[in-house]
């Protein structure tokens, strides 16, 4: 009983991702398996085929229920034969010619082996092998059909990484389930079964290498002190072909190497560098490479010694060359002490004025790590014009999977339909059909490598990424790097299926959120290519537009009294669009055509410019912001139609968040729309900005123990003012007399939860207590202040109220949260 138990409740706990291998529940479907051999045979003797004989076991037994036996020869009878393309050729001639393959591709092939029918799984490399056991059972997951099975597939591109910004202490910058798999205390973990686990949902979609410590990284990580640790991961990572890279900090001949210098031309910081490679390929022989950020952030690099990237890059990757190594360098370079009262400055054309000049002087192991939109993973960005800007350069397209500025996995966010906008753009590098997808991958000036990283940032959640839902971006990642033709939908649907199973409505409802989420937050975040609007400054999280201006960082969108965007143009800006070949540029520079989702980005323009829609810029503002928060609102009615045909466990976690992020909306939309209305002094054409009939400010009540108080930002708080506690331990009250109709009432409390302390809340009306809770949430980035990260709401359903009913709020200030409340609305029950 216990063991079912357990048994239960891990396999949803959402842990195994869409390797749940469930069982098949569709007698029809299950019948089409009938003939599935009971015999496995692996050929040759690899670590990565012995993993993929393993886990074609593991799934049969979990979707059929049958034990598979395992041989290492052919039996006479059928079988599913697991070999490369060299072997296999040689046990079984009946295979015939096999198709053109690249490296890590896959055959799936049945064949007649002495008058029995077998499943071919082969491949070039031992890799395909396990890739194309993974697409078999993908194929089992989804209930394809078996007979005459002849599946051939090659990756779009041989790079298909990923990257942790891990830090050795554990933290994780900007991740937002946990702490690091890897890594604790300065050491990596000493359990890395869990790691193990993720390499085999790595492998499931084809990704093949993996950077296990941050960007901006700590120069002992290639010491002799870590490099046995290191190795640890890497022994780990290899039976399931993913290769693992570390990321170095470009200082270390001086931090750790006693060198006086880190100048890459001089000899004394080259050797450094030779030694340094030789000591960690012999501590990890088949590393894939180290990447590095320079110059970047406050991170030390070659300007320092009026070097170039190329110079840094080169010292690096000249190392690693012997060994097949290869140095991602990341484009992300630019000034971030900028002068923002400089019009013609823009952080935008800093990859490519960084780069374009430098193409062709890179050696050919570095690959240049371009994100994919030039500023940092804003909700809505054109494609990094660099891409078309290097020709005899490598390439790779970085993709942020952990949603740092999209919600930070607290709000559903379907990466896959933004990530291929940019990878379908064509940038007319060498006329048109050169899309960034085949840039990145190196297609387009047949450069020797290229292609995907995905900044992942799982953690220890048990769900590795906080948000069930959020998974599928990470599936998402690996499936497109492996083919980026597939579209957004046919995606989150296999997902979904593997994931959630088969139930019409369960697939439909998530598939539908899914795709519906990126615009939803588009539409309560930053709109028309302004940027997301975030706070840019600290966590990255909840509405702060001011944020933005006038510092150095360059996320500038110049809103002022009478107008908003960058001006980029070519005749009157900075020109950043000149960056673009034509007729892309041409495209971007006229207002009558760059499209309307990227016009701030493009065009500093009225708040009254009409847009292609017809509506002027102010306007469209102010009805997304409704959209986008009616549609959040809307997901969480979505989900609730799940109930009993999603496991609990994950019915309700995910309704958790649903919820949060419905509430979350609200304070984006009425952020957003009263910045925006007092910057531009317009009224909302429906007049629902900065109006809001059914809600009453806390500053309004009557207060006992409680004092109004201005919130910073003005408009993260309804009204720019809420009602706080002076002291910790301290109680307080706000109360009104309820002067509507009697009814029932959805009542609204929306306070601020913090993360300087745990206040308590008592809600009564009519003289009774209703409602109690606790100011616990946990944000995925704390925040100490009352301010648009920390807003949410609590919803009482169902209300009764009359006329001269009291509605009193206690508060209990705790540490230094102040138990602040900013008001309650009160709706119509159902409204
Ligand atoms: C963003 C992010 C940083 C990160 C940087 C990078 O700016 O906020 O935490 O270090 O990107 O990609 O290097």
């Amino acid at each position: 009983m216990l063991l079912i138990l357990v048994v239960n409740s891990r396999a949803e706990t959402g842990y195994d991702g869409w390797l749940r291998y469930a069982e098949m529940d569709d007698v029809s479907a299950k019948r089409r398996y009938a003939s599935l051999p009971a015999v496995s045979v692996a050929l040759g003797d690899s670590p990565v085929i012995r993993s993929a004989q393993e886990e074609l076991h593991r799934g049969v037994k979990g979707i059929l229920g049958r034990t598979m036996r395992a041989t290492d020869r052919l039996p006479d009878q059928s079988a599913i034969v697991l070999g490369t393309l060299d072997v296999i050729t040689n046990v079984v001639p009946s295979i015939g010619r096999a198709p053109e393959l690249k490296t890590d591709g896959y055959w799936l092939k049945t064949v007649q082996v002495n008058g029995h029918a077998c499943v071919l799984i082969t491949a070039p490399n031992d890799r395909g092998v396990l890739y194309g056991t993974f697409e078999f059972l993908r194929g089992m997951g989804l209930r394809a059909s078996l007979s005459r099975l002849d599946v051939r597939e090659s990756p779009h591109a041989p790079v298909r990484f990923l990257n942790h910004w891990d830090n050795l202490n554990g933290t994780i910058e900007r991740g937002y389930a946990g702490r690091s798999i890897f890594w604790e205390s300065n050491r990596i973990v000493a359990d890395l079964s869990r790691t193990r686990d993720y390499a085999r949902l790595m492998a499931s979609v084809g990704i093949n290498g993996c950077a296990i410590n941050s960007v901006n990284a700590d120069s002992r990580v290639v010491t002799a002190e870590y490099l046995p640790q290191v190795a640890r991961v890497a022994d780990v990572f290899r039976p399931w072909g993913v290769r693992m890279l570390l990321s170095l900090d470009f200082a270390s001949p001086r931090k750790t190497g006693g060198v006086s210098t880190f100048d890459p031309l001089d000899p004394r910081a080259v050797e450094f560098w030779k030694k340094t490679v030789d000591d960690v390929y012999r501590a990890v022989p088949d590393l894939a490479g180290f990447v590095l950020k320079a110059d970047s952030e406050g991170r030390l690099g070659p300007s320092q010694y009026g070097r170039t990237h190329a110079d840094a890059a080169n010292a690096i990757a000249r190392a690693a060359k012997p060994y097949g190594g290869l140095l991602f360098y990341r484009g992300f370079v630019y000034d971030h002490k900028m002068d923002w009262r400089d019009l013609k400055l823009d952080r935008a054309r800093a990859a490519y004025d960084n780069f374009h000049r430098l193409d062709g002087k890179f050696e050919d192991n570095v690959i240049v790590q371009i994100k994919h939109g030039p500023i940092d993973f804003q909700v809505r960005e054109p494609a990094s014009p660099l891409f078309g800007g290097l020709e005899h350069t490598s390439m790779a397209i970085e993709l942020q999977i952990t949603q740092e500025y999209l919600g930070q996995q607290r709000h559903l966010c379907y990466l896959v339909p933004m990530w291929k906008e940019a990878l379908d753009f064509d940038l007319h590098a060498k006329g048109p059909g050169t899309p960034v997808k085949d840039l990145a991958a190196g297609r387009t000036f047949n450069r020797p490598a290229g292609g995907f990283v995905g900044v992942s940032n799982v953690g220890r959640d048990t769900n590795w990424l906080h948000h069930h839902l959020a998974m599928a971006n990470f599936y998402g990642f690996g499936r497109l790097a492996w083919n980026p033709d597939l579209s957004s939908k046919a995606v989150v649907d296999e997902w979904t299926r593997l994931t959630f199973g088969h139930d019409r409505k369960v697939v439909s409802t998530i598939v539908d959120m899914q795709l519906k989420s990126w615009p939803a937050y588009e539409n309560y975040s930053g709109n028309l290519g302004i940027g997301t609007l975030t706070d840019i400054i600290h966590i990255h999280f909840g509405p702060a537009p001011e944020s933005s201006e006038h510092n150095g960082w360059g996320q500038w969108h110049r809103s002022d009294g009478q107008g908003t965007g960058m001006n980029r143009s070519i005749a009157t800006g900075t020109k950043y669009i000149a960056q673009y070949r034509e007729p892309v540029s041409r495209m971007y520079e006229s207002l009558k055509t760059c499209p309307d989702e990227l016009l701030l980005f493009m065009h500093h323009v009225p708040y009254t410019h009409v847009l292609r829609s017809g509506k002027t810029v102010i306007q469209h503002f102010y009805d997304a912001h409704y959209q986008g928060a009616e549609q959040a609102a809307g997901f969480v009615e979505q989900w609730k139609m799940l109930k009993g045909r999603v496991d609990d466990q994950r019915y309700n976690e995910v309704l958790a968040l649903q919820e949060f992020q419905a509430g979350h909306a609200v304070v984006w939309r009425d952020a957003i729309n009263n910045w925006f209305f007092s910057k531009s002094g317009i009224a909302d054409a429906k007049g629902r900005v900065g109006r809001h009939p059914n809600r009453i400010e806390a500053e309004s009540m009557r207060l006992d123990g409680y004092a109004p108080a201005n919130i910073l930002p003005f408009e993260a708080a309804s009204g720019g003012r809420a009602v706080q506690i002076a002291n910790p331990d301290q109680r307080g009250s706000a109360s009104f007399t309820f002067t509507g109709m009697a009814g029932k009432y959805d009542i609204v409390v929306q306070y601020f939860d913090e993360d300087d302390g745990i206040s308590e809340f008592r809600f009564a009306a009519g003289g009774r207590w209703v409602d109690q809770w606790r100011a616990d949430n946990v944000l995925p980035t704390p925040s100490k202040l009352p301010d648009g990260h920390t807003s949410i709401r609590r919803t009482i359903r169902k209300l009764a109220l009359r006329p001269g009913d009291e509605v009193r709020i206690e508060g209990l200030a705790s540490g230094g949260e102040q138990a602040v409340i900013d008001y309650v609305e009160v709706l119509r029950s159902g409204q």
